[in-house]
């Protein structure tokens, strides 16, 4: 059993999403408290929805927030509508800045000409921002964190990944065809997500059930389970709902 991680079980995807909400608009306070701003980490996916939903009502025009998406499709247009840009921006950007919350959205470009000079840029933006305060992830069925899938090294970077076949599998979901689906993202690394000073991970309903549970039977990291790397962080929370859980 991880004794690191902070669980928490919810009896439904509409309770998990409000006290998922309720903990990062807290964060969002208290750091602002000290410091003016926050940094947010942000992930895109099914299970943050809800949470996103609930935030938006939360966060006022009395907030500074800056926030560094997880990942991005690469290549992909911002304008298609399976981008994670086009995704942030319907479900949190838009709402957000409606409530005239100051926001500094950031996100990797998938259109950059050179993938590697994004990819050290967005390192540096995140330096520059003085680290991520908190960090939302969900998780993949294959315990993937962002796209960082089976394999990946806990020191690693942002970087361009090709995506695992049995992710490319799940997101054709959302494609029309199977040939659609984008094979590769750029993605902040394992080190840069365990950089930051707290995480939530989030996990929601019966497709996650066995990940969560191998997740936390495990002992120590396993290279193979991404996801695992956050038993070495002091400050995770992970919110589950019982589908997951059960
Ligand atoms: P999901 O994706 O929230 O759509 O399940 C999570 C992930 O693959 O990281």
């Amino acid at each position: 059993m991880m004794k690191s991680l902070k669980i928490s079980t919810f009896p439904d995807y509409e309770t998990l999403s409000k006290e998922a909400a309720m903990f990062v608009f807290q964060k969002i306070k208290e750091t602002h408290e000290q410091k003016n701003t926050c940094v947010l980490g942000l992930p895109t996916g099914s299970t943050p929805i809800g949470m996103y939903q609930q935030l938006v009502t939360l966060i006022n025009d009395s907030f500074q927030l800056t926030t560094f998406n997880l990942d991005e499709y690469y290549p992909i247009q911002k304008d298609n509508d399976q981008s994670y840009h086009y995704f942030m921006s319907k479900q949190f950007w838009k709402p957000i800045s409606s409530q005239s919350a100051k926001g500094e959205f950031n996100i990797p470009n998938g259109e950059a000409k050179d993938p590697q000079e994004e990819c050290q840029r967005y390192e540096q933006a995140i330096k520059n921002a003085g680290g991520i305060d908190l960090m939302i992830l969900g998780i993949g069925g294959n315990g993937h964190i962002g796209f960082n899938e089976p394999g990946s090294a806990p020191d690693s970077r942002t970087r361009l990944v090709n995506i695992a076949d049995s992710t490319v599998q799940a997101n054709s979901r959302f494609f029309n065809s199977m040939a659609e689906v984008p094979r590769q993202a750029i993605t902040m690394g394992v080190g840069t997500i365990l950089e930051s000073r707290e995480i939530l991970l989030l996990a929601s309903g019966k497709s996650k059930k066995n990940i969560i549970s191998t997740l936390l039977a495990l002992e120590k990291p396993d290279r193979q389970i991404p996801a695992s790397w956050l038993i070495t962080h002091p400050h995770v929370y992970v919110y589950l709902d019982t589908e997951a859980r059960a």
